[in-house]
């Protein structure tokens, strides 16, 4: 039906625009952030991780914290030196502003246990579709609300465009 073949190139977009969205992950899924988790695992089952992402921690208020630490402490454990420290309250979200490493442990004592994170943080890379490398010359970087702004409008278009047929 001659009317299918402009959705084609709409559906490559919102494919290609979705794989950009920020994404927010649970740390440790349903066990949350507790002993006995192995977040080296939980890790690299849910990498990549990009820059705009959020990472969710759930514990037991008193039972432990999260401290951002360097890799250095990381290693060691040592949470006498933290970048930051979060304590308060159940749950803490962190957002992954820069593409770099993200260290987190806890200062309980469960860190030897494996309770401790290492993140990398991934640039946002633009969509290799034809498009785009037409403008490749371009800042490689897509704010998030301008794609999101595309996506929605996009999907609005489609919406239309599915009602039509
Ligand atoms: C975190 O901050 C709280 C309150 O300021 C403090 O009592 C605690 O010792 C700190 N923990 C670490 C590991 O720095
Ligand atoms: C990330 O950036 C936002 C906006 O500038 C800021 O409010 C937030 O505190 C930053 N988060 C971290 C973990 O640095
Ligand atoms: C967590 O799992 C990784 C990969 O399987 C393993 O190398 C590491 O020793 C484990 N950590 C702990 C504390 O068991």
């Amino acid at each position: 039906m001659a009317m299918a073949t402009p959705l084609l190139p709409l559906l490559l977009l919102l494919l290609t625009l979705a794989t950009v969205s920020a994404d927010k992950f649970t740390v440790g899924d349903s066990k949350g952030w507790n002993p006995g988790v192995n977040y080296t695992v939980w890790e690299k089952k849910n990498r990549p991780f990009h820059v705009g992402d959020w990472l969710v921690f759930y514990y037991q208020e008193g039972m432990a914290d999260v401290v951002e630490v360097d890799e250095v402490a990381y290693n060691k454990c040592d949470a006498s030196n933290p970048i930051t420290n979060y304590s308060k309250g159940r749950s803490f979200a962190f957002e992954l502003n820069h593409s770099q490493m993200y260290y987190f442990i806890c200062s309980y004592g469960y860190c030897y246990q494996g309770m401790k994170l290492a993140i990398k943080a991934e640039p946002l890379t633009p969509p290799s579709s034809p498009l785009s490398q037409k403008t490749s010359s371009a800042p490689s970087i897509v704010p998030r609300s301008a794609a999101a702004v595309t996506l929605a409008s996009a999907a609005a278009a489609l919406t239309a465009l599915l009602r039509l047929v």
